[in-house]
């Protein structure tokens, strides 16, 4: 089973569902308090309702929102987890008295990290606000901490950062610093609580990782301290705001399991094709959570993964073996037994040999809730043929034996994904306008550009997020195969190709 979740939806719904104490960190950038526009990063229904929801009372009503949600996430932590909660001047200290305080306790402040930064400013009247606050708290005094892990080598312009071609901002350690005993750590140097190396995204060439394309996005090298100064390999990562996915691409990259939460369709798909095009071998298969399901992908399923997927769906237990003697699949949260047909207008005859297992499967538990009025065994289907739901009427009203027929789109909601069309025009020399348009009852969301598609390696964005679907762009004579993804407004997702044969001229 996956552990690895992407999950569409409120954050305080899925954390109340989560279980307690199964989380080893959690890393947190919730929007910040500010009654400014430019806060809206997606501008998508989701994010649009929560900006209302945080906003409309004030200070209370936003320390009120955050707070609820951390009491989940306190929850939720192992004893020897820690949160790293990122905020600025607008609430960090109504957050560190009023919420982490409280719940955590005073004493389990660990640290309040400044991240520094420079960027342009022009204030006139006071200075300008160039850092955040990060506030780190355990839960318990025996939290996972690998101080070592996170040691700046001495000499060096620190940070993955320069490897970008990063221009300008933050400093770098100089060498000869000694460490507390005086002795230099082979290592290097233990940052202090400031932090003044990573820069913001926005320093980064335009559509690297570091630089997806939206406001809000957290570096990766930010990430990446605090995950290895917290949490260790196969540790459970949970970012409850998501945003573009910092937090679960590095999580990935550093082999931790990881689940992120976002309320925009934009965020968690913008995150998912982040994930896809930083895939590897080593990249963990992981599970997207929308509130729809395209239908070709579900039908498409292998079947054996389908029948497990949509039982736990349906709230139930797959089997573990491949196939039962009776053919049941897996069991509903009361015991009773389920088969999944992948199948549309599944006939009668298939009712009569499943009641005729279900009494082999479990003869006092079929009594049981035959004399309770409950459902002695689930079908699922896509359809049911009229012979199947007359059968089962029959059953009910002359036996009292309910056989519940069950379809696919009682469970889960389906929908199709957008249709995709390409088309391009030169321009000049080797220069040409690529233009991609769909069509989805939804709307469309954005359009995502892979440049150099190879259908075995999958779709990987060079541009992750082109709100019109139109790029101009210079490519060297050759062919070229040129794949465009379109979102939709329900964060369902079509594909469109394109060969361009680019000829050399003279
Ligand atoms: C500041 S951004 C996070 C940026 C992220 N750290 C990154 O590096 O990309 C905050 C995110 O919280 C999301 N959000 C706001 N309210 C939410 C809620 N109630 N549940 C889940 N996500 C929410 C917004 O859609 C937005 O993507």
């Amino acid at each position: 089973m996956c552990v690895n979740k992407l999950i569409l939806g409120d954050n305080l719904e899925i954390l109340k569902a989560m279980d307690s104490e199964t989380v080893d960190l959690i890393y947190l950038d919730p929007p910040f308090f500010s009654n400014r526009n430019y806060e809206v990063i997606w501008g998508d229904e989701g994010e649009i309702r929560s900006f209302q929801d945080r906003w409309s009372g004030g200070i209370d009503q936003y320390i009120a929102w955050l707070k609820e949600r951390v009491v989940e996430m306190h929850r939720l932590l192992k004893p020897t987890g820690s949160i790293f909660l990122h905020c600025d001047w607008h609430a960090d200290a109504y957050i560190r008295v009023d919420i982490l305080d409280r719940i955590f306790g005073q004493h389990k402040l660990i640290n309040q990290i400044a991240w520094c930064y420079t960027s342009a400013a022009n204030t006139k009247h006071r200075l300008p606000q160039k850092h955040d606050t990060i506030f780190w708290y355990a839960k318990e005094d025996n939290y996972t901490v690998n101080i070592d892990e996170i040691r700046i080598p001495y000499n060096t312009k620190t940070e993955a950062n320069y490897k970008e071609g990063l221009k300008g901002s933050g400093t770098f350690y100089d060498g000869k610093i000694k460490s507390d005993e005086g002795i230099l750590n082979e290592k290097g140097k233990v940052p202090e609580d400031w932090w003044s190396d990573i820069a913001i995204a926005a320093r980064y060439p335009k559509n690297s990782p570091n630089n997806i394309g939206y406001p809000t996005q957290k570096p990766e090298a930010l990430l990446e301290r605090i995950i290895k100064c917290a949490s260790n390999e196969v540790d459970l990562v949970l970012d409850p705001f998501v945003g573009g996915g910092t937090t679960v691409a590095v999580a990935d990259k550093l082999k931790r399991k990881w689940i992120g939460i976002d309320q925009s369709v934009a965020a968690v798909k913008v995150t998912d094709l982040r994930l896809r095009r930083q895939h590897d071998i080593f990249s963990q298969p992981y599970e997207l959570k929308l509130r729809k399901y395209d239908y070709n992908t579900v039908r498409n399923q292998d079947a054996f993964e389908f029948e497990a997927w949509i039982i736990k769906q349906f709230g139930g237990t797959p089997n573990i073996t491949q196939r039962n003697d009776l053919g049941i699949d897996g069991k509903a949260a009361g015991g009773a037994p389920i088969q999944v047909k992948r199948s549309d207008s599944v006939p009668r005859d298939v009712i009569d040999r499943f009641l005729s297992a279900v009494q082999r499967y479990d003869k006092r538990l079929f009594e049981k809730n035959r004399a309770a009025g409950k459902p002695a065994g689930h079908i699922i289907a896509f359809s049911f043929g009229k012979g199947a739901v007359a059968e089962a009427a029959r059953l009910k009203n002359k036996e009292g034996i309910i056989i519940d027929l069950k379809k696919v789109n009682d469970i889960i909601d389906y929908g199709s994904g957008p249709k995709v069309l390409i088309t391009s025009k030169e321009l000049e020399d080797y220069k040409y306008l690529l233009e991609a348009s769909a069509e989805s009852d939804s709307g469309i969301e954005f359009y995502s550009w892979d440049f150099d598609h190879n259908p075995e390696e999958g779709f990987k964005a060079d541009i992750v997020i082109d709100k019109d679907g139109k790029q101009v762009k210079k490519f060297e004579p050759g062919e070229h195969s040129i794949a465009v993804e379109a979102v939709d407004r329900e964060g369902l997702e079509g594909a469109g190709e394109l060969t361009l044969k680019v000829k050399a001229t003279e």
